[in-house]
């Protein structure tokens, strides 16, 4: 079997925003509590925050995080998370029915980020909670001094305002689980009006309008459409969430499901531009795909304890066990987000630190790296800059629900800084090894300098805070001669091939 690609420097499909790499941490589970933050651990720092998590965060080069929530946001009281810490109390997290014992909250989160190298991605509540709320927080983080909340924080010791730049109006407004859903006209409403508001206060600010909570929710897209015909003046970007798994055993469709992703980027792109067209507006909307991950192996574990053991402090909740065919399916996804740079600005692999995560904590132990940790190390690495887009030819197999699908999913990007080009790709063939043939004629020198490849493991192998089973070699079996590249793809494999 033989695939074919061409990668040109003239084809430009745009210039990464570094945001592409983002992440996301939300009061949930072992995030913050066990996660983040461990005073006691024997790698606490000054601050609480466990340096052996900090030190895989910085790995992974994230330059923006989101927090505080995901579904937490919309019950959320940031006035009880700030402040000394005699003073705070506990409240009930209704999204996943936890005690919140508010010892860490959001200034202890931008001190955690500033460590980390991270810009925070702040969210607002508007499920529970409104525009006057929204301007509180946005006064109390981003206003200089001399009213009210800007001199709260200042009280709290923080002189000099956060300037956050992004802002997520709400969480998953369509969804029923969501405390204080909303109907599409609601949604559009209250965050035309919450934007328009915020915007006064700092008018520098970026601000996300929620989209549909995943492809498959029954007014999507409809909800892009008529929320976007509210807010589309004072929103600069939409929200998109996703999360796949393997919930049928069935790998080669589940590796297929990349494709569905690719139906939903296009999908709300149109409907982006539709409202645009309707608007006769000069501005283009562009995406935040702000969650983005495997998610299904923990979810009975979630289901009993939300249900039938509420009210726990960092209970151990969407603790997903990643294997080798998610991080497949994390590459997969990876890759079709820097294919659509032109229009997704932002991502946010979700989440970080223990929940869904590539990084988990062991309470009286280490910090470990899941499966899926490395296709994002990888794009994060070397994944920025130019996008070129490609043209391949590849053999097919076909699956049980997504029919015929291409072995290979591939993209490269060009960094021009560094005169380097990297190539990312999947096999995701499970059967056959899959010969690639890379022409770079248009690159006037281009010398391999190592294929990077996690492939040869059983699907279902996992890492464990003992044993890093799942991990990239650094392999030299690129070929070139003429200006064209070959090696072989393995059956079921992830690859970045680079060179200078
Ligand atoms: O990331 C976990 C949850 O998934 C988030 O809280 C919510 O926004 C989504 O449904």
């Amino acid at each position: 079997r033989t695939a074919t690609m061409t990668v040109d420097k003239a084809y430009q499909v745009a210039q990464t925003d570094d945001r592409l790499f983002g992440s996301f941490i939300e009061h949930l589970g072992r995030a913050v509590y066990g996660g983040i933050y461990q005073p006691g651990h024997p790698s606490a720092d000054e601050d609480g925050f466990r340096r052996d998590v900090l030190e895989l965060v910085r790995e992974l080069k994230i330059p923006l995080i989101r927090y505080p929530g995901g579904n937490f946001v919309s019950n959320f009281f940031w006035e009880d998370s700030v402040g000394p810490l005699e003073n705070r109390q506990p409240r009930l997290d209704l999204a996943w029915r936890t005690l919140e014992p508010n010892t860490f909250g959001l200034d202890e989160f931008a001190r955690w980020t500033k460590k980390a190298g991270a810009d925070v991605m702040m969210a607002v509540n508007l499920g529970t909670r409104g525009i006057a709320d929204a301007c509180n927080l946005l006064e109390y983080c981003n206003h200089p001094s001399g009213t009210k909340y800007s001199d709260l924080r200042r009280s709290h010791g923080h002189e000099e305002p956060y300037h956050f730049k992004l802002w997520c109006l709400g969480n998953e407004m369509d969804g029923p689980w969501q405390i204080g859903r909303k109907t599409m006209d609601e949604y559009g409403r209250i965050s035309e009006e919450t934007a328009k508001a915020m915007k006064l206060i700092d008018p520098t600010i970026e601000l996300v309008s929620c989209g549909s909570s995943f492809r498959d929710m029954p007014t999507f897209p409809q909800w892009e459409a008529t929320t976007l015909e509210h807010n589309y003046d004072y929103v600069d970007y939409i929200s998109l969430h996703q999360y796949y798994g393997n919930l049928n055993q069935d790998s080669s469709d589940y590796l297929a499901q990349s494709d569905d992703m690719e139906e939903f980027i296009h999908t709300v792109v149109s409907a982006c531009d539709f409202v645009k067209a309707k608007k006769r507006s000069k501005k283009t909307l562009h995406l935040s795909f702000d969650e983005w991950n495997v998610w299904f192996h923990s979810k009975s574990e979630e289901e009993d304890i939300t249900q039938n053991h509420p009210w726990q402090k960092a209970p151990a909740l969407l603790e997903d066990q990643y294997d080798f065919e998610d991080a497949l399916m994390a590459g997969l996804m990876m890759i079709t987000l820097l294919k659509h740079a032109d229009r997704i600005k932002i991502a946010c692999l979700a989440q970080l630190v223990n929940v869904i995560a590539p990084i988990m904590t062991e309470r009286d132990g280490g910090a470990w790296r899941q499966t899926i940790f490395y296709p994002f190390y990888h794009a994060s690495r070397y994944g920025r800059g130019m996008v070129l887009g490609t043209a391949a030819d590849a053999p097919v197999h076909e699956t049980s629900t997504h029919g015929e699908v291409s072995d290979l999913v591939s993209t490269a990007v060009w960094n021009q800084e560094e005169e380097t080009l990297t190539v990312f790709a999947v096999n995701r063939n499970l059967e056959e090894d899959c010969r690639l043939e890379l022409d770079l004629r248009s690159f006037e020198k281009c010398v391999p300098m190592e294929k990077l490849e996690l492939a040869g493991f059983g699907l279902k192998e996992e890492n464990t805070a003992s044993e890093e089973r799942v991990r990239p070699q650094s392999l030299t079996d690129i070929r070139m001669e003429n200006g064209k590249a070959e090696t072989v793809l393995k059956k079921a494999s992830w690859n970045v091939l680079r060179f200078h």
